[in-house]
């Protein structure tokens, strides 16, 4: 049966809608799951609710320091881009209960006992009955919060450079930015951070596009293949962060710039040459699996994640009571929804190895992402640093919620102690809009079926 379909697809595959997606089809590896089962959870349940939710004040609004240098290379501004421009919010278009002081925290309650905790440590420094040890504890317990199994960097949210964003007033869509520098970032991901010896060459650079021969692109896989899984998994996620960009330039390419309109709209000929498997020698449907790959992995984080959410201290504080619990109970849905998905992707197969190893590896592969992270201050067109941080921090915030499942089921226990887990308002917001795009390529990826179809 399998190799009548097979065969059946063969056949079929001159056309370019088949080109892009005849292999994004059936079982994706390391996972038992199936690409259709993940469209129709997603274009029918999942993201027409998510959609709604990021609409609210407290999703909208995303505080980020976009001034913060480049610690690789000098990087030339392009503030001259226009469509690059991000526009900040003047301080009176953000609700006031972001803004108070205590907007890192998600309610009134939780500050009161952080204040509370704060107290503590200052009369801990000066209570000679507290023993060294505990007062050193205490210092370490906001220390720990800050810094340990951070998968990312958090920019500092009272520094006077960050600035909050209204993510609805700033889409994310094709901006100009292409070329060189754009190709920089992602070589020095893939290059420098991926793990792989640059005796191995990727598929498909931009200098090798026609002349590649096929070997390369052999050696590559034959060296990915004999990766661990959790090496695999991160060129992966990586890779599936780039298709989903890339579809979202695609979808929102700006297809009209006169005196009169800017009209932004798909543009099949840009998601052909992307993904088009004649186009790409190939690569574009591994890549399309990619997204699929991450899409899994993000839904599996917030599956997880429920038991924080659940919490009764934990509000989606904005000021607003009623909205606020309306919001709340939104978000629930949508995670619950996401428990109930069936064939979740089982990330004890990740780091299960050898305790010693798998640690390590753990380890390796949180360094690297953090110094992804840090390469997106390198962006030079504002509108996509603002996005690249955002998905970064989105996908920090979901390894690190992966690995800290002990923690978060501990939660509903620790109601008198100091909470195992915490998310901060930034990590949530970034993991909420982070999955929101990748949901939303899931979606387009419908669109651009129905329309290379058309074509033909
Ligand atoms: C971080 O990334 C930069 C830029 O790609 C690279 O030069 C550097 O070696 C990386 N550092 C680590 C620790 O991986
Ligand atoms: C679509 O994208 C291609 C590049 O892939 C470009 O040459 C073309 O002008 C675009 N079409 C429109 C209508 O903007």
């Amino acid at each position: 049966m399998k190799l009548l379909v097979f065969l059946l697809l063969l056949q079929l595959c001159g056309s370019a809608d088949c080109r892009c997606f005849c292999q994004v089809t059936g079982n994706l590896d390391d996972c038992a799951c199936d690409v259709e089962t993940i469209d129709h959870f997603n274009n029918d349940q999942l993201f027409p609710k998510l959609q709604n939710l990021l609409e609210s004040d407290y999703f909208r609004f995303y505080k980020v320091n976009l001034n913060k240098p480049c610690p690789f290379w000098t990087s030339s501004s392009h503030c001259g881009l226009r469509h690059c421009a991000v526009k900040p919010c003047s301080p009176n278009e953000v609700p006031e209960g972001i803004r108070s002081p205590s907007h890192n925290k998600y309610s009134a309650d939780a500050n009161k006992q952080l204040e509370e905790c704060e107290k503590e440590q200052h009369l801990g420094a000066v209570d000679v009955s507290l023993s060294d040890e505990t007062r050193e504890a205490l210092l370490d317990w906001s220390k720990y919060d800050d810094e340990a199994e951070r998968f990312c960097v958090v920019d500092d949210e009272a520094s006077p450079d960050s600035q909050y964003v209204d993510l609805l007033l700033n889409p994310e869509r094709f901006t100009g930015y292409k070329g060189p520098e754009a190709w920089q970032i992602w070589n020095s991901i893939y290059e420098e951070n991926c793990f792989k010896p640059y005796t191995v060459k990727r598929p498909l650079l931009p200098d090798s596009f026609r002349s590649s021969s096929g070997g390369e692109a052999r050696k590559f896989y034959s060296w990915l293949d004999g990766q661990c899984v959790e090496k695999r998994a991160f060129y992966r996620l990586v890779s599936g962060l780039h298709a989903s960009i890339n579809i979202h330039l695609s979808a929102r390419y700006l297809l009209d710039d006169n005196w009169f309109q800017r009209e932004w709209g798909h543009n099949v000929t840009e998601f052909r040459q992307r993904f088009d498997s004649e186009l790409t020698a190939g690569e574009g449907p591994k890549r399309l699996r990619n997204l699929y790959f991450l899409y899994l992995i993000e839904l599996r984080a917030l599956a997880k994640v429920l038991p924080f959410f659940q919490q009764p201290s934990f509000h989606l504080y904005t000021g607003r009571p009623e909205e606020d619990k309306k919001h709340k109970e939104q978000l629930l849905q949508i995670l619950q929804l996401a428990r109930s998905f069936p064939l979740h992707f089982d990330e004890r197969s990740l780091f299960a190895g050898d305790e010693k190893e798998a640690a390590k590896l753990k380890e390796d592969i949180r360094l690297a992402f953090l110094n992804i992270s840090k390469i997106m201050d390198c962006v030079d067109c504002f509108k996509c640093r603002l996005w690249g941080k955002l998905q970064t921090q989105g996908l920090g915030t979901v390894l690190k919620i992966l690995f800290s499942e002990r923690q978060i089921e501990a939660l509903p226990m620790s109601s008198n102690q100091r909470p195992s887990f915490q998310l901060s308002r930034q990590e949530i917001v970034s993991l909420f809009n982070a999955f929101g795009r990748i949901s939303t390529s899931v979606r387009e990826l419908k669109n651009f079926r129905s329309m290379l179809a058309e074509e033909r």
